[in-house]
């Protein structure tokens, strides 16, 4: 069984952000009734770290995915190690995985060609993948409908048909700080309508604070913010929420 709590599902805690005051940091997550953290390691010389807590201390899962703003730079040796890390029996995910066209246009099929490669990689290991999709909605969506697999849209920022979309595809919708900001209409609808069997929440630390904090480095403490504010949206109890997420969690990383 598994403990109920806040989760943050997407955290970036062993990058240079953090390296200064990680305990802190951890502290406060767990003064903050959180129960779970994924750590994302984008930069494949954050694994190690990440590894020694989630050996250490069940409160953390770990990831690790070649992130598409990336792709420019790597070499062989690169793909060499992560494809290492990825049959690690810790590493229980693959990501973040995906499509960026906002920062990075002029490499569209390059990405997709990496893009499509760790999908099947997750495929062959029965490991869930974590989608970071950028201004690639539907690039993204006709690549994952191709390649069956299942995960989490991170992040998510699409419309709610589109969420619909990607939930027919087995994938979970994840949110963060900006369902809290004031302009943002599309994840306010997300968070409102989306199946609660299908939802998941993240900071994506260090950037994208939520509301009361905006601005401030963000950490997973702050997912709680995240949580009272869709609870109060749904009108449900935050405890409500909490079993959903765990069990949303649960059920995606844990028997997939
Ligand atoms: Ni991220």
């Amino acid at each position: 069984m598994y403990k109920v709590g806040w989760l943050d599902s997407h955290a970036h805690i062993c990058g240079k952000e953090f390296k200064d005051d990680l305990d802190k940091v951890i502290q406060n997550a767990k003064d903050n009734g959180l129960v779970k953290i994924m750590i994302i390691c984008s930069d494949l010389s954050e694994v190690e770290k990440a590894l020694e807590l989630a050996t250490n201390d069940e409160m953390f899962d770990v990831a690790v995915g070649l992130h598409p703003n990336d792709q420019k730079f790597l070499t062989d040796k690169d793909w060499d190690l992560f494809y290492e890390y990825a049959h690690n029996e810790k590493i229980i995910a693959i990501g973040e995985i995906g499509l960026d066209y906002h920062w990075h246009k002029d490499n569209v099929e390059k990405q997709k060609e990496l893009f499509i490669k760790q999908i099947k990689l997750a495929k062959n290991l029965n490991k869930p993948i974590i989608v970071h999709s950028r201004d690639a909605m539907k690039d993204t969506y006709d690549i994952l409908k191709e390649h069956k697999c299942k995960g989490v849209m991170h992040c998510y920022s699409g419309s709610y048909e589109m969420a619909k979309e990607f939930t027919k595809l087995g994938y979970y919708i994840s949110l963060a700080g900006p369902v809290t900001f004031k302009n943002a209409a599309k994840p306010k609808e997300v968070a409102l309508k989306v199946d609660i069997n299908k939802l998941l929440i993240e900071t994506d630390c260090p950037y994208l604070t939520p509301v009361p904090f905006r601005g401030k480095r963000n950490e997973p403490m702050y997912v709680k913010h995240i949580g009272k504010y869709i609870s109060e949206l749904r009108n449900i109890e935050e405890n409500e929420l909490k079993e959903h997420i765990c069990e949303n969690y649960n059920i995606l990383f844990k028997k997939f």
